[in-house]
């Protein structure tokens, strides 16, 4: 097996995005993504759906990357697919697809967490880009998840921080759902807040262990405040977005922060590498930048499209487990709630 020259496909249908990217030494060929309007019009990602359309979207995403990567099927080296965590219908698609295809080409197939590739996105070959060097400390930021990882090795993770409830995407989103902006509200949130001010309204930052995250109280303080003020003046949301969402950004960045600050005291490390969708968000990514200088951190931003969910981060995965000839079983199953 010459494991220096490999073509690998990786398959990513974890939850509401099916995808699928080719990887050739490193560097990505091909990062085709699929996205789910139908959930729009239901405020937030319905499983069964998204399980359904993973089922339509699935074949035709495969062939689009093989295609934009100028391959065929045939020079595939192995198939690299997310096996968790996730919405179980919707990783049962992704899973038996490459199962087949990996058993019809006779090719190995490799199982990839899909937290552990949010953060190994930062291995992927960009140019003007340097990847962290370990030991580092990657926040992963999404609709699902809210984690400090304490990244010593590529397969030498330990979780050292998380959300005690609703993830940092999902505050994002709910509180834009109060605000009356559609699903998902994050990037909204993020673009009315760059014309706002962020001390016009203040906001609590929930107590927890000095590394974990609660973002449910903020959701609520979010809600009673809208009401208080809309009694008062029905059009307040509409005459204040600008300075809700700055001030609402301020509170969940400076939060993030705190928490990373926290985290580099406790372990000494000052390489920082951010990923997942929330990682878009312009705050979050000077406030790192500004960090550089302020406190002497080595900060990592990813690309924006290996920032939200893709399969470019389940392929390097792929890449990198496959050069150290780590394989999965042909009976490996999907699992909701895959740990590292
Ligand atoms: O990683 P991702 O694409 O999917 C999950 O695994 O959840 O993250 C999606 C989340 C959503 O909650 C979305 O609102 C949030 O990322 N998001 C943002 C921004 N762009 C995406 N949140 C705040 N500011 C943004 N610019
Ligand atoms: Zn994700």
């Amino acid at each position: 097996m010459n494991n220096t020259n490999c073509y690998i496909l990786g398959i990513e249908s974890s939850c509401d995005d099916t995808a699928a990217a080719v990887i050739h030494n490193g560097t990505i060929l091909s990062n085709v993504v699929a996205n789910q309007e139908i959930h729009t019009q239901y405020g937030g990602v319905v499983p069964e759906l998204a399980s359904r359309a993973h089922q339509q979207n699935i074949v035709p995403v495969v062939h689009q990357a093989l295609r934009k990567a100028n391959i065929d099927k045939k020079q595939l080296h192995a198939i690299a697919f997310t096996s968790g965590p996730g919405l179980m219908g919707s990783l049962l698609v992704g899973t038996s697809f490459s199962k087949s295809l990996a058993l019809g080409l006779g090719i190995p197939l490799i199982d990839v967490n899909h937290m552990q590739a949010h953060i190994l996105a930062h291995f992927i070959k960009v140019e003007g880009q340097t990847a962290p060097n370990f030991p580092f400390l990657a926040l992963t930021i999404s609709g699902g998840h809210t984690q400090i990882v304490k990244v010593t090795n590529y397969f030498e993770m330990k979780v050292i921080g998380q959300a005690i409830d609703d993830a940092v995407g999902e505050a994002f989103d709910k509180a834009a759902k109060i605000l009356g902006l559609p699903y998902p509200g994050g990037p909204l949130v993020d673009t009315y807040a760059q014309q706002g001010n962020p001390k016009a309204f203040k906001f609590p930052k929930p107590k927890v262990a000095p590394l974990d995250f609660s973002f449910s109280g903020l959701k609520t303080s979010v809600l009673y405040f809208v009401e208080k003020e809309t009694a008062r003046n029905p059009n307040f949301i509409s005459e204040n977005i600008e300075d809700i969402c700055a001030s609402l950004q301020y509170t969940i960045v400076s939060y993030l922060m705190d928490k990373l600050k926290n985290a580099v005291k406790q372990t000494g490390i000052k390489e920082i590498a951010i990923g997942g969708g929330v990682s878009a968000n312009s705050g979050i990514r000077k406030a790192l930048k500004d960090a550089e200088e302020k406190y002497g951190w080595t900060t990592h931003i990813p690309k924006f499209e290996y920032c939200t969910d893709n399969a470019a981060m389940i392929a390097i995965v792929g890449e990198l487990k496959y050069k150290q000839g780590i394989f999965a079983n042909k009976d490996v199953v999907a699992s909701a709630r895959l740990k590292f």
